[in-house]
């Protein structure tokens, strides 16, 4: 059994980065599973690890806008506007790559993703190791991302060389997605920065990219994706709740309680009705379903604002199999 201080040493996760190892990292949004973004053989072992294809691009952390220099071209105007207001925080920009970043960590595109990452633990990780961190969430290919140490070594148990305790993650959802590589801004994936607040921070409307299966813009937006591993329906609860047995059922819910469903086998997100608190309680609240038994999940959709857009796409997701 590892000591508090043991599973949160920066020095170890540095040192086994440097050595080309894979850590999980704890983020403001979803614990990554990090490894040097220059090494090809680094970047093979986290699509090993995760079972994950390799047309899937991985982000790339950084510390600081002043390091993109090497793996970026030319910034656009609208990289600094946002980067003032929101880094490091939950948002991943798309940009032309330089030929500095390996093909593998983008998948052969010519663009690539970049982060500014929040949580101070990974913060220290980033200055210390002095160059890039690719990192998916830290889940197999698929599943719930983990929002807390446990979930990673449930997943990924010795696949990963070390995890790195940083506790729970308070955003809870990942990183909004915009894309800067083409003429006009486009939001890839919808996360946890909400696309109000950027929308106000450009003063102007951003369009979504609605991706599916078939022409995945972002390819891990595949429509089938955060499988909690049980039968789940999105939409109308008391509706759908009608044609099951409530015994057996499990619901997931922003505020309110259900009639008739036992109540440990209700997740309710946030009673006061405060979507930021409901989206740090989302993938937590999937993955405490795990092993109860249940036939099915019924969660409701939520309001579509704010980051109830973002809960609601991962429970579409969800909901597909
Ligand atoms: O919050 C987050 O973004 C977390 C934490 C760990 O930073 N990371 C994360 O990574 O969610 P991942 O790999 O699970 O999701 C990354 C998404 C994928 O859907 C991928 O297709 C997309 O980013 N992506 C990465 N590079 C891209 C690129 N060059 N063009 C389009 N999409 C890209
Ligand atoms: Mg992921």
């Amino acid at each position: 059994m590892l000591t508090l201080k043991e599973e949160a040493n920066v020095d170890k996760a540095v040192a086994l980065l440097k050595n080309k190892k894979l850590v999980a990292i704890p983020t403001e949004t979803v614990y990554g599973l990090a490894a040097d973004a220059r090494s090809e053989k680094a970047l093979s072992e986290i699509f090993r690890a995760k079972n994950r294809p390799a047309f899937d691009p991985l982000i790339l952390h950084f510390y600081q806008k002043e390091d993109l220099e090497r793996y970026v071209e030319e910034l656009p105007p609208v990289f600094h506007n946002l980067y003032e207001q929101f880094c490091p925080g939950p948002l991943t920009f798309i940009l032309k790559k330089k030929n500095t970043v390996p093909d593998l960590a983008t998948a052969g595109n010519p663009t690539v993703g970049v982060r500014f990452p929040k949580h101070k633990l990974t913060r220290a990780v980033l200055q210390q190791c002095g160059f890039p961190l690719a990192a998916p969430s830290a889940n197999l290919f698929g599943k719930v991302s983990p929002t807390q140490a446990s979930h990673v070594r449930e997943q990924l148990g010795d696949r990963v060389d070390y995890i790195l305790d940083g506790g729970p993650c308070s955003v809870g959802l990942e990183s909004t997605i915009i894309d800067l590589s083409t003429a006009k801004p486009a939001i890839l994936r919808l996360g946890g920065l909400s696309l109000e607040e950027i929308e106000n921070a450009l003063g102007e409307k951003i369009y979504t990219v609605q991706t599916s299966s078939s022409n995945p813009k972002a390819p891990g937006m595949l429509s089938a994706h955060y499988s909690p591993g049980i039968k789940l329906l999105h939409g109308n609860l008391i509706q759908n709740l009608k044609l099951i047995n409530p015994a057996k059922t499990g619901t997931l819910t922003f505020s309110q309680k259900v009639g008739g469903v036992p109540l440990k086998n209700q997740r309710i997100l946030s009673p006061k009705g405060n979507l930021v608190e409901a989206a740090s309680q989302l993938f937590s609240s999937l993955n405490s379903f795990k092993g109860s038994g249940l036939e099915v999940i019924l969660a409701e959709e939520f309001p579509n604002e704010g980051l109830g857009r973002a809960i609601n796409d991962r429970l579409k997701r969800a909901s597909v199999s």
